[in-house]
């Protein structure tokens, strides 16, 4: 089969995780005899640079052209003076999810086999291990809903967002954490804020009705706050998280940080046809960035679920989790998952990608 992707490295880290993908998927390109053409487009900062804005047309063109896109990281220090819309996140991201309609957002996390020592949790608690999907509307919500904005003077200056959900956009949202759900141990945890939001309450409400056409799903409905917490005291009672946008965010790193670190954390963002931008769930990492220290395996593991869900190619996407999984199981670690005291083993970004390109053409 034959495919094509748009490349969107963007900024910080970006370009550094996303050349030790591009050695994955070259990978298994060879093993799996897959033939993927890859055309590189400026996003974010870089594009600010040498186009003057974020999401340049030639760049939203080859996204369209391409059967998906695979993105690194947007945004940083140097272009935060901006005014907002011009930033890279609100000028350039948030806009492609937007366009594209990626309101289906999964983010996996486990806590991998060798890790159960990094992870921040108590010892008897990550000793249970856990396995959470969380799965983000992507394109409703506060991020989106209007108005949105700033009016008045002075002290009586005021800012505003606005929560908007429809029963449409929460109807598909919820049929697509209860049918992943099914191909995994079974219940829907949704999570919302519904003692104080109107937003939340029609949340439940639609939830309540999916719910009924999938009767072998158990459903339960819990706060943000609550949850936030009960991850740290029982993330292995979770399966599927069910969230809106802003909430599915801030769950997200945390669930992140639970398996060990943020550069662990894979995303797929998809519209109802197949299309989808894969990237890390994390973002350009300006403490770190140019200094190859970065852990390329969100990266790499965004990329398996673009083989996945967008090029239906099941056993590429397998492979590929294998050989980080094979990583992780030897030891084989980025510095930000080691003690001080460990660190003097850490392996740098490239080392790590050709840990995992090597394990491919191996035969993990
Ligand atoms: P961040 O995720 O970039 O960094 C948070 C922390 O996690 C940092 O200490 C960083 O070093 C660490 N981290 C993240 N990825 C890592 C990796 N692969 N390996 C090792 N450590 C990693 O979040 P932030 O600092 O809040 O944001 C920095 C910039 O990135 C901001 O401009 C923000 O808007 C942007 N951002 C972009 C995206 C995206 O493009 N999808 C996502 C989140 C944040
Ligand atoms: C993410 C990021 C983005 C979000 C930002 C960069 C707009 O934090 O993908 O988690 O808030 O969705
Ligand atoms: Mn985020």
């Amino acid at each position: 089969m034959s495919y094509q992707i748009a490349v969107l490295a963007g900024d910080g880290i970006g370009p550094e995780v996303m050349a030790e993908a591009r050695k994955v998927l070259a990978e298994v390109e060879a093993r799996f005899d897959l033939n993927i053409e890859y055309s590189e487009y400026d996003v974010g900062g870089i594009a600010i640079d040498n186009h003057g804005c974020p999401l340049p047309d030639a760049t939203l063109k080859g996204c369209e052209a391409a059967d998906a896109i695979l993105f690194g990281s947007v945004g940083g220090p140097k272009w935060e003076h901006l005014p907002p819309n011009e930033q890279p996140e609100r000028g350039a991201l948030l806009p492609l999810r937007g366009h594209f309609e990626l309101f289906c957002n999964l983010r996996p996390a486990r806590l991998h086999t060798g890790l159960e020592h990094m992870s921040p949790l108590r010892a008897d608690i990550s000793a249970q291990g856990f396995d959470v999907l969380c799965v983000r509307e992507l394109t409703g919500g506060i991020y989106f809903g209007k108005p949105k904005g700033r009016q008045g003077e002075g002290e009586e200056e005021e800012a505003f967002d606005t929560m908007r959900y429809s029963r449409r956009e929460i109807r598909r949202i919820a049929k697509i954490a209860f049918e992943a759900a099914r191909g995994r141990r079974g219940k829907v945890t949704s999570v919302d804020k519904a003692n104080v939001l109107a937003c939340s309450v029609l949340w439940r409400e639609v939830v309540e009705e999916v719910a009924k056409d999938f009767p072998d799903v158990t459903l339960e409905h819990i706060y943000i706050d609550n949850a936030t917490m009960q991850l740290l005291r029982r993330p292995f009672d979770f399966d599927v998280m069910l969230c809106s946008n802003l909430f599915g965010d801030i769950l997200s790193d945390e669930i992140a940080m639970l398996t060990g670190s943020m550069g662990l954390l894979s995303s797929a963002s998809m519209n109802g046809s197949g299309f989808g931008l894969y990237e890390p769930a994390g973002g350009s990492a300006p403490d770190i960035a140019g200094k190859g220290i970065a852990n390329p395996i969100a990266q790499i593991l965004s990329a398996a679920l673009m083989l996945r869900h967008s090029l239906k190619q099941e056993e590429a996407a397998a492979c590929i989790e294998r050989a980080v999984g094979a990583a992780l199981e030897a030891g084989f670690l980025t510095g930000e998952l080691l003690s001080a005291d460990q660190r003097h083993n850490a392996k740098s970004t490239k080392e790590m990608g050709d840990f995992i390109a090597n394990a491919i053409r191996e035969g993990v």
